[in-house]
């Protein structure tokens, strides 16, 4: 029997890739494949929260049924749901991988092959984190992710202060195992006060047990 300690909190999660379009067959997407976002919805759920998922384009879906999943494929779809329903939630997790730049026009006709290059121009999407970290109101949490390949601990601090997160979730990629795609994950927890917790290799079930446990201690502070 799982303990029901989010009983009462609403709890808004984003998760997956984004994809934005070139033209109507194409798009411009990444890796992500939602494990991780969709895993934290399920254990959420099942510790007895109000869950909204906003997920971007992912072949996976929660397993618990009374999470309530919004499907959106591009940036701009995700950063108008989220900022629409962070005023009615207790915390919110940013598990997905937004994309930062999308393409300047999307043709609206196939594009044809030609020359023997193309440029695509591309502009900057907007960042979900940063515009609900300037929305947080006093108790409500902002908790983000940060996977980095170089000077991990030192970006991931720069991102928890600059986006308003109460914690950062570090995906080192340097542990084989961990990060897109896998069934594990090994994590590092940064908090505003500098400390850290490093936590070991494990499922991305357990992993999202471990991060639902650091907030619910945020909760009680
Ligand atoms: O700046 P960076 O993309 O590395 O920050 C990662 C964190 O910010 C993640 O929690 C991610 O979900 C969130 N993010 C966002 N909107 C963006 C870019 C990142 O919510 N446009």
């Amino acid at each position: 029997t799982q303990s029901q300690d989010l009983k009462g909190k609403k709890i808004l999660l984003t998760a997956g890739p984004t994809y934005e379009p070139i033209d109507p067959v194409r798009f411009i997407g990444n890796r992500s494949s939602g494990k991780m976002g969709i895993a934290l919805a399920d254990a959420a759920a099942r510790r007895g929260a109000e869950v909204t998922l906003v997920l971007g384009p992912s072949k996976l879906s929660p397993q618990e049924k009374n999470v309530r999943v919004i499907n959106v494929e591009t940036a701009r779809e995700m950063h108008e749901a989220a900022l629409l329903h962070y005023p009615q939630f207790d915390a919110a997790i940013l598990a997905a991988a937004v994309a930062d730049y999308r393409p300047k026009t999307v043709a609206t006709e196939k594009i044809k092959k030609k020359g023997e290059e193309l440029q695509l121009d591309l502009v900057k999407n907007p960042d979900i984190a940063a515009d609900l970290g300037q929305m947080k109101k006093p108790g409500q949490f902002l908790i983000g992710f940060a996977l980095e390949t170089n000077d991990e601990e030192q970006h991931a601090q720069g991102k928890l202060e600059r986006k308003n997160f109460d914690f950062i979730v570090l995906n080192s990629l340097r542990d084989s195992g961990a990060g897109f795609n896998h069934d594990t994950n090994k994590i590092s927890i940064l908090f505003r006060d500098n400390k850290k917790r490093d936590f070991e290799l494990k499922s991305k079930h357990a992993v999202a047990e471990d991060i639902l446990q650091a907030m619910i201690d945020l909760f009680k502070v």
